[in-house]
């Protein structure tokens, strides 16, 4: 069983600046909840129990965001307002929460790498917070069920365009059964010319221990950071890792042209916004 999820949150969210300055990324909201709790509903949703928050020391308001905050409740009490007190108790109780302080910007590697010790030799999922998915069954949840059916590392996978291969991990894969593919190699932002296919790893993980032992043989990739990508390569040399073609909706919210679909999609879902559109 799959119990612990990791969410890598201590980034500087360069491609949102100024924005990011002072407000972390992953407390942006996409219309009235910040993108990093939909990650944790997510993972909720897909039998998560406890959720540990990489973090940075300047980003202070997402541990409050999960944590309880008293005065305002007492204030929502005193004025009679019920709904909105049980909308901020909502988030306390999601999860059990923990949160691990990265102490310089390494990459996403590195990042995962600080949640070995939460993950205490279980296996552990990670959920990129810029990534949003809408589905009928949860992105995680769909992960998990093949992690649980071949013992092996699970990744998603999503189709991407020309530019795509400049932005994400590719994969080359061979197909196994509807949806399910067997990872055969993977290589972080590789360009149109040298993409092996048009898919790539977006954003859900779920680790076999394997993946710690792998990381601290991985030395620095693109950009001069340790990457996951990397890292699930030498993974390949001793374990079967598969990849899961999603069904639903993906946005890549680390960008302002997916941040904004993903705010329009959440906002027609909404009785009270819906006549917008
Ligand atoms: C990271 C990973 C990359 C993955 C992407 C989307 O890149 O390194 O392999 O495809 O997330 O989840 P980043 O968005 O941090 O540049």
């Amino acid at each position: 069983m799959v119990q612990k999820a990791l969410i890598p949150a201590a980034g500087y969210a360069t491609r949102s600046l100024p924005a990011t300055k002072a407000v972390p990324k992953e407390m942006l909201p996409l219309v009235d909840k910040p993108m990093i709790q939909y990650a944790v509903e997510e993972a909720v949703a897909s039998g998560i129990k406890e959720v540990g928050i990489v973090t940075a020391a300047w980003k202070t308001a997402i541990g409050r965001h999960f944590g309880p905050n008293p005065e305002l409740e007492a204030f929502l009490e005193k004025k009679g307002k019920g709904e909105l007190l049980e909308s901020v108790k909502k988030v306390e109780r999601l999860a059990e929460f923990a949160f691990i302080l990265q102490p310089e910007q390494r990459g996403l590697g590195h990042a995962i790498s600080m949640g070995e010790e939460f993950a205490g030799g279980k296996p552990l999922a990670v959920l990129n917070p810029d990534t949003i998915y809408d589905g009928r069954v949860p992105c995680l949840r769909q992960l998990i069920d093949v992690f649980e059916e071949k013992r092996a590392t699970t990744v998603v996978l999503g189709k991407i365009d020309r530019e795509g291969t400049k932005k994400y991990g590719v994969v080359r894969a061979e197909k196994v059964s509807e949806r399910v593919y067997r990872i055969l190699d993977l290589i972080e932002k590789p360009g149109p010319e040298k993409a092996p296919s048009d898919m790539a790893v977006l954003g859900r993980y779920v680790f076999t221990t394997g993946i710690f032992d792998a990381l601290r043989n991985t030395g620095p990739g693109y950009g001069g950071e340790i990457q996951i990508t990397d890292a699930i390569g030498l993974l390949l040399k001793t374990e079967s890792v598969y990849g899961v073609l999603f069904e639903g909706r993906h946005f890549d919210a680390g960008g302002n042209r997916g941040f904004l679909e993903a705010t329009i999609h959440f906002a027609r879902k909404r009785p009270d916004l819906s006549s917008l559109f």
